[in-house]
């Protein structure tokens, strides 16, 4: 897992592109996202964006090819481990894809209107996933 050089972004588009995924939003800051890489090939991604001690969870995106392997896990792992390093108290996502998935990790389904006001104004709150996504929280 290596922190992804904004010079991969576009590579990170395409593999969100694939999988039907919202593109990176390069005006938000705060943004961090890590890939995973086999040679050149971007094969793995996920974003985290930091509000004080929330944390939005963003692009979980593993290349078809190499789907069902445990890239995934792993990803969300090292996610779930930078909320510990960064004392985080809950991360934030929306799905419209892989709800199940995520309870696996922890995450458990929230009301919209239950979320905290800063990670509503979020880009992908607003304006970039639908709004019949699934929202959902993991506390620390
Ligand atoms: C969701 C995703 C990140 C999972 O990554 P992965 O590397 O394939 O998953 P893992 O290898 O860690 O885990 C595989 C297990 O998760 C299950 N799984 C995979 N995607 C799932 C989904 N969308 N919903 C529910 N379960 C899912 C598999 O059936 C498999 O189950 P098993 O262990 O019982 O066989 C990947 O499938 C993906 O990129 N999907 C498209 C993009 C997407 O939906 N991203 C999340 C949006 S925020």
């Amino acid at each position: 897992m290596q922190v992804l050089n904004p010079f991969a972004y576009d590579q990170a588009d395409k593999l969100l592109k694939k999988l039907d995924l919202p593109v990176i939003d390069r005006s938000q800051e705060g943004s961090r996202y890590w890939g995973e890489w086999q040679g050149s090939q971007l094969i793995g991604l996920v974003g985290l964006e930091v509000y004080g001690h929330l944390g939005l969870l963003r692009s979980l995106a593993v290349d078809p090819a190499r789907q069902g392997t445990g890239l995934g896990k792993q990803l969300l792992n090292h996610i779930l481990a930078q909320a510990k390093d960064l004392e985080l108290e809950a991360i934030y996502l929306l799905t419209t894809t892989a709800r199940d998935y995520f309870i696996r990790f922890g995450f458990a389904e929230i009301e919209r209107h239950l979320v905290p006001t800063e990670i509503r104004a979020s880009s992908e709150f607003h304006s970039v996933c639908p709004s019949s996504a699934t929202v959902m929280v993991w506390r620390g």
